[in-house]
């Protein structure tokens, strides 16, 4: 799967390109943050320079005030990361993401917020693309179902990334048995055959994951944050608004704890959280100020020990899940 939210229609098309000269034919997706058909932000195309322009003083302030209690250096020409590079996701954007989406041979279109609108649905179901829906809850699973979805994914709160308030433990189980006959796979949490073994358990057809591959050979991830993950464990991860203005879990830095202290003020809504600290992110990573550099990921960072390859990690998942799943058959039927 693709995640597209942070790329511009352009790049997007690109990057897509090189996916299909790639992949020798075989399957992928495209995943996209489609707001949900109750949000506000999906009738009304945003005013993002209005929305710039209305963030409080108040919270100019202590923005400055975090940039030099730290102290974070000014902007440079260093290279800024995909991560911070993002552009605000509106809906014009969104349009034109599905549109370059569905001119590649994806073969899965899942929305990471709310349904698509129903002109995307038969478009993509005419072209054979079957369509996923995010969700952290069991009342967004019924309106992914009841919208069409070909497959519903349950994300627990320990997943890195935006994330709701329920454990994938919880959620799964509820998750599939509002949708059935509707396959879902769980996330969240996810890193070993152990845990594989367990949302299959669970009722999940399988699993959706993220964090575990933060880490690997072929991660693009900045080398400075993958040593930073790898001595993690799973307490040094937070859920935070400061970000985007909706709950990410992330490694937890200073800049997330000073948004958590008394005298912090509340966080703003998305997206104009994210335009106000975006800067901030950029002159942290530009200037490589280690202690203060971040990123999205789950509870099951504390896992993530050593660097292997996409290949190996996957050899030892399914290793582990078949012994997990010999194991508990003999422990059972002795
Ligand atoms: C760095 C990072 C970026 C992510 N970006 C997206 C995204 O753009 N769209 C999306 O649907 N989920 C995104 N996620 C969430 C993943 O799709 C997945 O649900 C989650 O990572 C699963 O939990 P895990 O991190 O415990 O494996 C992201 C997760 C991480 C760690």
């Amino acid at each position: 799967m693709f995640g597209a939210a942070k790329f511009s229609p352009e790049q997007l098309d690109i990057e897509l390109a090189w996916i299909d000269a790639h992949v020798n034919g075989q399957p992928y997706g495209v995943d996209v943050l489609a707001p949900a058909a109750t949000d506000a932000a999906a009738d009304a195309e945003l005013d993002l320079e209005a929305l710039e322009r209305a963030i409080p003083t108040r919270h100019r302030a202590f923005v400055d005030a975090l940039a030099q209690r730290h102290p974070i250096p000014p902007p440079t020409s260093g290279a800024i990361p995909q991560e911070f590079s993002g552009i605000v996701v509106s809906r014009a954007v969104l349009i034109q993401q599905i549109d370059i989406a569905l001119g590649h041979p994806i073969r899965f279109l899942v929305s990471a917020l709310g349904p698509f609108a129903p002109s995307v649905m038969h478009r993509a179901k005419r072209q054979g693309v079957r369509i996923g829906g995010m969700c952290g809850s069991v009342k967004h699973a019924r309106l992914h179902a009841a919208a069409g979805a070909d497959v519903v994914i349950a994300q627990g709160a320990e997943a890195g990334g935006h994330t709701g308030e329920i454990s994938t433990l919880v959620l799964t189980p509820q998750v599939v048995d509002a949708v059935a006959p509707i396959p879902v796979l769980a996330a969240g949490g996810i890193a070993s055959g152990r845990q594989l073994a367990a949302v299959l358990a669970l009722g999940a057809q399988g699993a959706w994951t993220g964090s575990l591959w933060l880490t690997v050979h072929e991660s693009d991830t900045d080398p400075r944050v993958i040593d930073k993950l790898l001595a993690a464990d799973s307490s040094q991860t937070t859920r935070t608004k400061s970000i985007t203005g909706k709950p990410v879990r992330a490694l937890r830095t200073p800049i997330e704890a000073a948004w958590e202290a008394p005298d912090a003020p509340e966080t703003l809504p998305a997206p104009q959280q994210g335009m106000l600290m975006r800067p901030i992110h950029r002159r942290i990573y530009q200037n490589g100020v280690t202690p203060l550099m971040g990123h999205a990921v789950g509870q099951v960072v504390g896992q993530l020990k050593q660097r292997q390859s996409c290949k190996a990690v996957l050899d030892d998942i399914m290793r582990e899940l078949v012994d997990t799943v010999e194991r508990v058959q003999s422990d059972l039927s002795s």
